[in-house]
C-alpha cells in the first residue's frame, strides 16, 4: 500500500495545478456547447440552474475531501484552491443565472422570494458565505492575513458548503436520494474534522 501511495505522491508532486483549472472548466465548455446547440430541453432556464448549481456543490465538496484524503497520506493540498474557486465560480453563475434569467432582475420578486422561500435563503446565504473566501484566495491575501488567520476565516467554508448541500435538498416537495446522498457525503467529510487531533483542533481546514 506504501510504496503505491509514495508512486501516486510523486506523480501529484510533479503534476502542476492548472490541469485541474482547466477539468474545471469542461463541464462550463459543454453547458455552453449544450446552450448554442438547443440542447437543454424544454425549459434551457432551470436546465442551466440546474446544472451549474451541481457542479458547483460538486467542486465544493471535492474541495473538502482533500483534507481528509491528505490524513490519509495522499498530497492533494496544493489542488485544493483550484476546486474550491471552481466551485464558487460555478455556484456564482448558477446565482446570476438565477437572478437575470430566470428572475429577470426584477428586484422586487427576487426579495420576495429570498424571503418567502427558505431553500432561496439557505442556498444565499452559503453563497454569500463564500465570497470571502473567494476573494482571499490569492497569495497575496495568504500573506496579507497570515495563516492563523487566513485559516480560521476559511472554516467559512465549513457552514457554506453544508448550507449549499441543505439548500439542495431543501427544493423539492419530496427528498431525492441524490441530494440526500449529497448532503450525507457533506456531513460525513465535515464529522472527520470533529475527530480528535483533527481539523476543528488542529491546523488543517
Ligand atoms: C453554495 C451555494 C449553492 C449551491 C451549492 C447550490 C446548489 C444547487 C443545486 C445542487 C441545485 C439543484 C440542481 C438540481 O435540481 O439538480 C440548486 C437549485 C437551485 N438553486 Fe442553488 N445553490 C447555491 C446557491 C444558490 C443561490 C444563491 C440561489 C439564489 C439566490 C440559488 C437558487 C437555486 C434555484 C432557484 C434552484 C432551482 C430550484 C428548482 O428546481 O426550481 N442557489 N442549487
Amino acid at each position: 500500500m506504501r510504496p503505491t501511495l509514495d508512486r501516486l505522491n510523486g506523480l501529484l508532486r510533479r503534476l502542476p495545478t492548472w490541469p485541474v483549472w482547466l477539468l474545471g472548466a469542461v463541464p462550463l465548455a459543454i453547458l455552453v456547447a449544450r446552450t448554442l446547440a438547443g440542447d437543454l430541453g424544454p425549459d434551457p432556464v432551470k436546465a442551466l440552474e440546474h446544472e451549474l448549481g451541481l457542479w458547483g456543490l460538486r467542486f465544493l465538496i471535492a474541495s473538502l475531501a482533500v483534507t481528509p484524503l491528505v490524513w490519509a497520506g495522499l498530497r492533494l493540498l496544493k489542488f485544493r484552491r483550484a476546486l474550491g474557486v471552481t466551485g464558487f465560480a460555478y455556484v456564482a453563475l448558477h446565482f446570476l443565472v438565477w437572478l437575470a434569467l430566470d428572475m429577470g432582475l426584477r428586484w422586487p420578486q427576487i426579495a420576495g422570494d429570498l424571503v418567502k422561500r427558505p431553500y432561496i435563503l439557505v442556498g444565499f446565504t452559503a453563497f454569500v458565505l463564500l465570497i470571502p473566501l473567494a476573494l482571499t484566495s490569492t497569495n497575496a491575501a495568504i500573506r496579507r492575513l497570515g495563516p492563523l488567520r487566513w485559516r480560521r476565516l476559511h472554516r467559512l467554508a465549513w457552514p457554506a458548503i453544508l448550507l449549499g448541500a441543505l439548500h439542495f435538498v431543501m427544493i423539492g416537495k419530496v427528498w431525492t436520494w441524490d441530494s440526500l446522498a449529497y448532503l450525507a457525503l457533506t456531513l460525513g467529510l465535515l464529522a472527520l474534522r470533529l475527530l480528535p487531533g483533527r481539523g476543528a483542533q488542529g491546523k488543517s481546514a
